[in-house]
C-alpha cells in the first residue's frame, strides 16, 4: 500500500512510530485524529504531510453534517487552522491545505464541495508519486555505477505518498543497474535513518549501512562517500534549505571533503515567499525525545536539552537541487517557475 490513503470516509496510514518492530496501520476518522498523528510522527516527512493535511480536509467534508455551503466552509477552515498548528517547518502541509481550501471555496454547494475536496486530496497524493518518479529519473543521472550515497533522515516511500525523494533517486539508479549502496545516518533523536530508511532499503534488497550521526566526518575522511543525497522540508527563494537537524553539519563536511551535496525535493517544497533560511520557522520538539532512548533516561534529570527538529543549510553548500522539473543550482530556483 501507499504510506497514506483515503479509504471510504477515513484515512489509513502506516504508523511510523512502530517501525521497524511492526508494520501497523492506523485509521483516522477526523482532522483532529490526523493532527494528532502528525504531531506524534505516526506520519511524517514533508510531502507525506501535504497528503495527510489534504486528506484530513477530505474526511472533514465527507463526514460533515453541514446544512449549507457556508457552514461546511467554516468546518473546513477550522480543521485547516488546527492542522496548521501541527508542524511549522515543512511548507508542503500548508500548500496542501491551501489547494484544498481553494477548490472548496469555488464550489457552489455542499455536494460540490465534498466532491471537489476529495478529488483534490487524491490529486495531491497522485501528483506526489508522479513528481517522485520524475525526480528519480533526473537525479539518477547524477549517480555513477557503484556509487556510495550518504543520506540523512528518511526521504523514502514513508516520507512521501510513495517512492520517495532522495531515496527515489537511489531506487531509480538501482533500477538502471547502477548498483548504488547507501550509508544512512541514524538521525538522532527520532532515528528516522536507523528505523525507517534502513527498514525500507532492507525490504527492497538495497545494500545499506547505518552509522551514527557523529561518524559522518570519519567515513568521508576515509573516502567512503561519493555523493550526499538529502530531502528538504522548505527551500527559501535564495536556495537555503531547511531539512532534518544534522543536515547542515553533513553539508559542511561534504564541502570539506569535496563530496557533491544534492537536495532532492519537489517544487512544492520551494517557498518563494521566504527570502532566506532565516525566515523559515524551526520546529522545537519535546525535550523528552533527547532525554530518553526508548524508556531509558540518558540525560540527568534537571539538565536542559535542546531539540530543534530542523536546521538550515546555506545555499552555498548545496551543489544542486533535483526537482521534478529538472536539476538546478540553488541560485537558479526561480527559473523553475518561469516555464
Ligand atoms: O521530522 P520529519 O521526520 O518529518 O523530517 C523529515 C525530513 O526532514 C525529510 O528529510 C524531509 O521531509 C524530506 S522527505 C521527502
Amino acid at each position: 500500500m501507499r504510506t497514506i490513503e483515503l479509504r471510504g470516509k477515513s484515512v489509513v496510514l502506516i504508523d511510523q512510530t512502530r517501525l521497524p518492530r511492526e508494520l501497523r496501520l492506523v485509521r483516522c476518522r477526523s482532522a483532529e485524529e490526523l493532527a494528532k498523528a502528525i504531531e506524534c510522527m505516526q506520519i511524517r516527512g514533508a510531502p507525506a504531510l501535504a497528503a495527510a493535511a489534504a486528506m484530513a480536509l477530505a474526511v472533514t467534508a465527507l463526514r460533515s453534517k453541514a446544512g449549507g455551503r457556508a457552514q461546511m466552509l467554516r468546518e473546513l477552515e477550522a480543521a485547516a487552522a488546527r492542522l496548521r498548528r501541527t508542524r511549522p517547518t515543512g511548507v508542503n502541509l500548508f500548500v496542501g491545505l491551501k489547494r484544498v481550501l481553494r477548490v472548496a471555496r469555488s464550489a457552489r454547494d455542499v455536494r460540490e464541495i465534498r466532491a471537489a475536496v476529495v478529488r483534490e486530496a487524491k490529486h495531491i497524493a497522485d501528483e506526489d508519486v508522479e513528481a517522485n518518479r520524475r525526480m528519480g529519473k533526473h537525479g539518477a543521472r547524477l549517480l555513477k555505477k557503484g556509487d556510495i550515497v550518504l543520506t540523512h533522515c528518511n526521504t523514502g516511500a514513508l516520507a512521501t505518498v510513495d517512492y520517495g525523494t532522495a531515496l527515489g533517486v537511489v531506487r531509480a539508479a538501482r533500477r538502471q543497474g547502477k548498483r548504488i549502496r547507501v550509508i544512512a545516518t541514524e538521525t538522532r533523536p527520532f532515528l528516522q535513518g536507523a528505523r525507517l530508511t534502513a527498514w525500507e532499503l532492507k525490504r527492497e534488497g538495497i545494500p545499506v549501512i547505518v552509522i551514527t550521526d557523529s561518524m559522518v566526518g570519519h567515513v568521508m575522511a576515509q573516502d567512503e562517500v561519493d555523493v550526499v543525497l538529502v530531502g528538504a522540508d522548505r527551500i527559501a527563494a535564495n536556495g537555503d534549505v531547511a531539512n532534518k537537524i544534522g543536515t547542515y553539519s553533513i553539508a559542511v563536511l561534504a564541502k570539506e571533503h569535496r563530496v557533491p551535496f544534492y537536495v532532492v525535493a519537489p517544487t512544492s517544497t520551494i517557498d518563494l515567499s521566504v527570502r532566506s533560511g532565516r525566515e523559515i520557522p524551526i520546529e522545537q520538539r519535546n525535550a523528552s525525545e533527547v532525554e530518553f532512548i526508548g524508556r531509558t533516561r540518558v540525560v540527568p534529570k534537571g539538565v536542559r536539552v535542546l531539540n530543534p527538529a530542523f536546521d538550515i543549510t546555506p545555499a552555498r553548500l548545496v551543489t544542486s537541487i533535483v526537482t521534478e522539473r529538472g536539476v538546478v543550482k540553488p541560485s537558479e530556483l526561480k527559473s523553475l517557475f518561469k516555464r
